[in-house]
């Protein structure tokens, strides 16, 4: 890895083993891109890329009318001079005008990474990255802007953000502040974006680019299930195994846009940031506003690579703390068994059978503070109901470990419903517009998180609660989207800036309590996976995938969420059947088949499954805590789509290709057809190895596949809905 500054040619290169991103200083002393892709060798100057030629457009020097900024590749584009597409800020000056020409003045160069402050950022060590801060000034706004770029060592990636500093005295208002701009030299690319909704989340959807925009965005406040705030940018020819493709990842939790554009010049734009409907950042004199990070990869081998890309760089230099690169507990939960109608008796019988089976860790989730009997009252007051909770969560924590278990509990905190004690104290402290009627959500309104005192009451009280207690784990749940942003901290002018501050506020508290209670295994939840994005992985290691536990529409849910996330941050248990989402019944061999590839857990009373079943159980349990390491950590590779075919299959291998373990699903039986041959990938071709009582070369699984019909004779056969199997290979 490196960074070259050629002070001839105005160029830097920024490079690793596997990417070269090159960037110059354009004539018009404003940032332009030369090459984004595949490593490439140095030389001193790459300016024969740059289009110097007198089209019939509007040129930004006036000596030579020849360079136009619309034909060439930009940094961070303004609108206003001669780019006449989709600008990646806007900055309102006093006099209203809107036009600013940031040029270089300066930059640095330096190993590591700083961190972007009150945001979430992938972090590195000295020797793990290094990182070019360009330095651009604007000398009629008095404003600087500094574009920074990190490559590191390992990962064929590049984080950038970008950070505006006000140096006068008049105040600016920033409309728009994008955290990169990507221009690609040609438009022959697909999108492929994962959308979805409530109970399913992040399907995959691939759009082909042509002339004008193409995006997604999220403006509910949170990143959202509809649009999650991770793309990718490929050749149509790539798939999961070959082929160019670029990543996107927003490391933001909030609202968001990424686009991207194809002009009339063959050049593709791709931004991507906070969105800017509802966004105006005042800055006075003196002050500074920094980005959040977009995490760029590039790959010439294919989906799986670049998912592997994210899914390394993410668990070793996003996620912090105790729970990085750990495996996770294996939980129950109670929240489809019992849901609010509980008591501790139940709860501890819950809990009692769940450690004869070999869980590690329960949790309790909603209903245990305030009048919280029902959707309708008691959030807000984060105090024990005493009916439930006879001895507080210090008493149960204390009985749960007593049985041999970890505990740990379910919070809501940004939210409050009207009937609690605490809006009925502060009413003012919700997000509302005062005079108009305010939208409820699962009965609830949004707490102010934009103001400091409302996150500090909320943290005094959760910090009661936990600190008494014996507690593992937290379980973090948003269940609604944010409307009538208002807040009353602020002054008409700082309205713009509610939004953006009410996630700095979720990110503080958090901040708060992983620094009270550095040990605690945070999951973040939305309604199941409403915020699954990677500014949350910079807090909780691992997100509640979705609201639907169903094991065939789990299969889509985690495969899409595998293209841009770890596999160790995917919340995935075992729940009841028929499953209460879809009503369709699947055995319990298959539910367990599906959760492995995730933090696996249970997500229903033990007590009510019969014998056979929860023998089953045990044996699950025991197969994944001998294989939790290599299934959460492992190489991660999709093998057939569920959204493509009526199989699917999934398999992880070992960084020394030593294990694999390779998961395959029947979702919809097809009578009268051959099994037919699963190829896998990843394996060394010329080492042996076993699966089930054969052996086989790697080169064999890998190119004539693993015949399905082996595994009729273990009661697996492609004629039934819902049967799967999942195997072990072992090097020999
Ligand atoms: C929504 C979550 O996704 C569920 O798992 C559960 O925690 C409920 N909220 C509790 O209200």
């Amino acid at each position: 890895m490196n960074i070259i500054w050629n002070k001839t040619s105005g160029q830097f290169h920024l490079y690793n083993d596997r990417i070269s991103y090159i960037i110059a200083v354009a004539p018009s002393g404003e940032m332009t891109n030369l090459y984004f892709g595949k490593r490439i060798h140095d030389r001193e100057d790459f300016s024969y890329v740059v289009f110097r030629m007198g089209m019939p457009n509007i040129a930004v020097d006036a000596d030579t009318e020849t360079y136009s900024m619309e034909l060439n590749r930009q940094e961070y584009p303004s609108f206003g001079t001669t780019d006449f597409g989709t600008s990646a800020f806007e900055i309102e000056s006093e006099n209203g005008s809107r036009v600013s020409s940031f040029v270089y003045k300066s930059h640095n160069i330096f190993s590591g990474k700083r961190v972007i402050s009150g945001l979430p950022a992938t972090y590195a060590a000295e020797n793990e990255a290094m990182t070019l801060e360009l330095e651009m000034e604007d000398e009629q706004t008095q404003m600087t802007l500094l574009l920074s770029y990190t490559i590191f060592e390992g990962y064929p990636v590049v984080a950038r953000h970008a950070e505006f500093k006000n140096n006068g005295s008049a105040k600016v208002k920033i409309i728009k502040a994008l955290s990169c701009c990507v221009d690609l030299p040609d438009q022959d690319y697909e999108m492929v974006q994962f959308n979805g909704a409530w109970a399913r989340e992040r399907m995959p959807v691939v759009r082909r680019l042509t002339g004008g925009t193409t995006s997604i965005e999220s403006k509910r406040g949170v990143s959202s299930a509809n649009f999650n705030p991770f793309f990718i940018i490929k050749r149509p020819n790539t798939d999961d195994f070959a082929g160019d493709a670029y990543g996107f990842s927003f490391v933001y939790s909030g609202n968001f846009i990424a686009m991207a554009e194809a002009n009339s010049y063959e050049r593709l734009r791709i931004l991507m940031g906070i969105n800017p409907e509802r966004f105006t950042w005042v800055l006075n004199g003196g002050e500074t506003f920094e980005t959040p990070e977009v995490v760029i990869a590039h790959t010439d081998q294919g989906l799986n690579d670049l998912s592997q890309t994210y899914h390394s760089l993410y668990n070793n230099n996003l996620v912090r703390g105790k729970w990085k690169n750990k495996p996770r507990p294996i939980l129950n939960n109670n929240w489809e068994a019992t849901f609010m109608d509980f008591t501790e008796e139940s709860i501890l019988k819950i809990a009692a059978k769940a450690k004869e089976a070999g869980v590690e860790l329960f949790v309790l989730d909603d209903g245990w503070f305030g009048e919280r009997n029902d959707d309708f009252a008691g959030l807000g007051d984060w105090v024990e109901n005493p009916g439930k909770l006879p001895q507080g969560m210090a008493g149960l924590a204390r009985k749960v470990n007593a049985l041999g278990l970890q505990f740990g509990f379910w919070i809501e905190p940004e939210m409050v419903n009207p009937n609690s004690n605490l809006f009925r104290r502060h009413p003012d402290w919700v997000l509302a517009v005062p005079g108009r009627k305010s939208s409820l959500g699962r009965h609830q309104l949004v707490l102010d998180f934009s103001r400091e005192e409302v996150v500090d009451y909320i943290y005094n009280m959760l910090y009661k609660v936990i600190d008494g207690a014996n507690i593992s784990y937290i379980k973090w749940d948003m269940n609604r989207s944010l409307t009538e942003v208002f807040s009353l901290g602020c002054p008409p002018e700082e309205q713009g800036m509610v939004y953006h501050r009410y996630v700095l506020g979720v990110y503080s508290l958090y901040t708060r309590l992983i620094e009270a209670f550095p040990d605690i295994l945070f999951e973040s939840c939305s309604s199941g996976g409403n915020r699954f994005d990677a500014g949350m992985l910079y807090y909780a290691p691992q997100a509640w995938c979705s609201d639907n536990t169903d094991a065939i529409d789990r299969l889509r849910i985690q495969y899409g969420t595998s293209y841009g996330y770890p596999i160790v941050s995917i919340g995935s248990h075992v729940s009841a059947v028929p499953n209460q989402q879809t009503g369709r019944s699947t055995s319990i061999s298959t539910r367990a088949n599906v959760a492995y590839f995730g933090t696996f857990g249970y997500e229903l009373d033990l007590n009510e499954i019969d014998d056979k079943e929860f023998e089953k159980v045990k044996e699950q349990i025991e197969f994944m805590k001998k294989h939790r390491e290599l299934i959460q950590f492992g190489d991660f590779f999709r093998l057939r789509s569920p959204f493509e075919t009526d199989q699917t299959a999934w398999m992880v291998v070992s960084k020394d290709k030593k294990k694999a373990i390779v998961g395959f699903y029947c979702m919809r039986s097809n009578v009268n057809t051959l099994p037919g041959f699963l190829k896998l990938t990843g394996l060394d071709p010329d080492a042996r190895y076993r699966m089930e009582d054969k052996e086989y070369y790697g080169d064999e699984l890998m190119n004539m596949g693993i015949t399905l019909l082996e595994f009729y004779k273990k009661g697996f056969t492609i004629s039934e809905d819902y049967a799967s199997f999942v195997t072990v290979i072992d090097a020999i």
